[in-house]
């Protein structure tokens, strides 16, 4: 038990995270619904706390830093992503931050495939298609999409979710083409016999690819590294997948994009203001949305809320935090 300690958790998470939390600190307090806390709940709640435990729908910026006041010592937040926290604010207030890769890898590949298939044969048109009764007979000529078999698959962001899709490509016989900020990957990361390509230039990738998925995280150079000229260089056949963060897509420009025909279809799971969709979104079929689930599996969501729990644990008993993301804080002071 870590004596008078406080966590503030945002909103409620599988177990066992809320356990491990209850075991360790004094108090564990905040909202233990499943809905999302509005802002002055947040800034009220978060008030002398030592651990902030929060969800990427939380925007954990200097105001609710300071709204916490001088005991802060962790933000710890439930996902790999932390574009939603100000991680230079926190630094400066001595505030770790803290995230959980790896867990989600493997889930949210699957689920980048998941997009990319449906995309590519037409899924979710067919079974809508069933379902409102317009299934009469078989046809030669009906819902005809593209093969996913043999075809180019392009991985923006070759870390750790880009190569696990990456990987799942070879039972399709794909021929993988990657960028990545600090060049290709050793040839100990590339399985044998993967044929994995690294190219210097977006460009490059957006020509020569059929299928392109999104696996940066967003930052001030990832902000709307595709729009409208990405897509043309897609071109009518191409299929774009984005399970990494909404605005490293130009919404607005992938809808004129759909319509028009110059790009062949989305697969999405993340949108640029969620969970509003840019207008004209959701009436255009070859669009397949989905609410945000990556890591929406029963295993990895227990796996993220403990991690979570234990990287707020850590820092407040100044052990070994297993995964900060500006640990230059736990070397000052
Ligand atoms: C993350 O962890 O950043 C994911 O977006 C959650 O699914």
């Amino acid at each position: 038990m870590i004596e008078e300690q406080v966590c503030f958790l945002t909103r409620l998470v599988p177990e066992p995270g809320p356990r491990l939390l209850k075991e360790a600190f004094a108090e564990v307090r905040g909202n233990f619904e499943e809905r999302n806390l509005d802002r002055t709940e947040l800034l009220a709640g978060v008030r002398e706390a030592d651990a902030l435990y929060c969800m990427l729908t939380d925007t954990i910026d200097a105001e609710v830093l300071d709204a916490a006041g001088p005991r802060l010592r962790v933000v710890s937040n439930m996902a790999v992503g932390y574009d939603n926290v100000d991680v230079s604010a926190a630094t400066a207030r001595g505030v770790l931050v803290t995230n959980t890769p790896g867990v989600l890898t493997e889930t949210t590949a699957d689920l980048a495939w998941a997009l990319l298939l449906a995309a590519a044969r037409r899924v979710v048109e067919g079974d809508r298609l069933v379902r409102d009764g317009g299934f009469h007979m078989w046809s030669p000529t009906m819902l005809l999409g593209g093969d996913v078999s043999g075809k180019t698959l392009g991985i923006v962001g070759m870390g750790r979710i880009g190569q696990a899709v990456a990987r799942r490509s070879t039972g399709f016989g794909m021929k993988v083409l990657y960028t990545r900020p600090s060049g290709p990957l050793d040839n100990g990361s590339v399985p044998a016999g993967a044929d994995w390509l690294h190219v210097d230039s977006l460009e490059e990738l957006l020509r020569n690819s059929d299928f392109v998925s999104l696996h940066v995280p967003l930052s001030e150079e990832t902000r709307h590294l595709l729009g409208r000229r990405e897509f043309e260089l897609m071109g009518p056949h191409g299929v774009l997948v984005n399970t990494s963060r909404g605005p490293v897509v130009d919404e607005a420009a992938l809808v004129e994009a759909l319509a028009a025909g110059t790009l062949g279809a989305a697969a999405l799971d993340v949108y640029e203001r969620e969970p509003e969709l840019a207008p004209g979104l959701s009436a255009l079929t070859n669009a397949v949305l989905l609410p945000h689930l990556g890591s929406a599996t029963r295993q990895t969501r227990a796996r993220m809320a403990e991690m979570a729990a234990r990287n707020a644990i850590a820092a407040v008993r100044g052990e070994s935090v297993p995964h900060p993301v500006n640990p230059e804080v736990l070397g000052a002071g």
